[in-house]
């Protein structure tokens, strides 16, 4: 059997209201799919991670999440003004979040890392002025 589940979600830059909401909805699937714990847990933080990110910086931008039997894609695009140096992006603790966003708490420059680590498959490209794309996979082992 190979059933394969999916889900799109848009997330809209700068609205921090609803930081946190597109992790709680994935989380949710996730669970009525099954998935184990530790499986749950590396893709709520890539995704709420994620999800930060279009929110600080980007204008806009969609989650695409499909679950098969065999692993979780994440798929992440926004439109807004790309990144301009991937590896120093990645580098843990490196940001650029304004003084307002780091009042609210965000900011502390280990998204990438963790987006990264959370990862088994892992790849980022993005546009100065354009956007930025994510391609996370995290595979589900023998978890069916
Ligand atoms: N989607 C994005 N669009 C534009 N810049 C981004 C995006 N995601 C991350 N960045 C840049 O990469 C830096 C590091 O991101 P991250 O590791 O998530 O840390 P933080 O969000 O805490 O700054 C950000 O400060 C920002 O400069
Ligand atoms: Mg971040």
């Amino acid at each position: 059997m190979n059933t394969t589940y999916k889900k799109s979600l848009a997330v809209e830059g700068g609205n921090f209201d609803n930081a946190g909401m597109a992790s709680i909805e994935i989380k949710k699937i996730l669970k009525d799919l099954n998935i184990h714990d530790d499986i749950l847990r590396k893709t709520a933080i890539a995704v709420y991670e994620s999800e930060l990110n279009i929110i600080s910086y980007a204008r806009n931008g969609r989650i695409n999440l499909i679950v098969d039997d065999n692993e979780i894609s994440i798929d992440v695009q926004d439109e807004g003004p790309g990144i301009e140096d991937i590896e120093l992006a990645m580098q843990p603790g490196y940001s650029t979040a304004t003084e307002h966003i780091r009042q609210m708490g965000f900011g502390a420059g280990m998204g990438l890392y963790n987006i990264k680590s959370c990862s088994d498959r892992f790849e980022i490209s993005s546009t100065v002025n354009v956007g930025t794309h994510l391609k996370i996979i995290i595979n589900r082992g023998n978890n069916l």
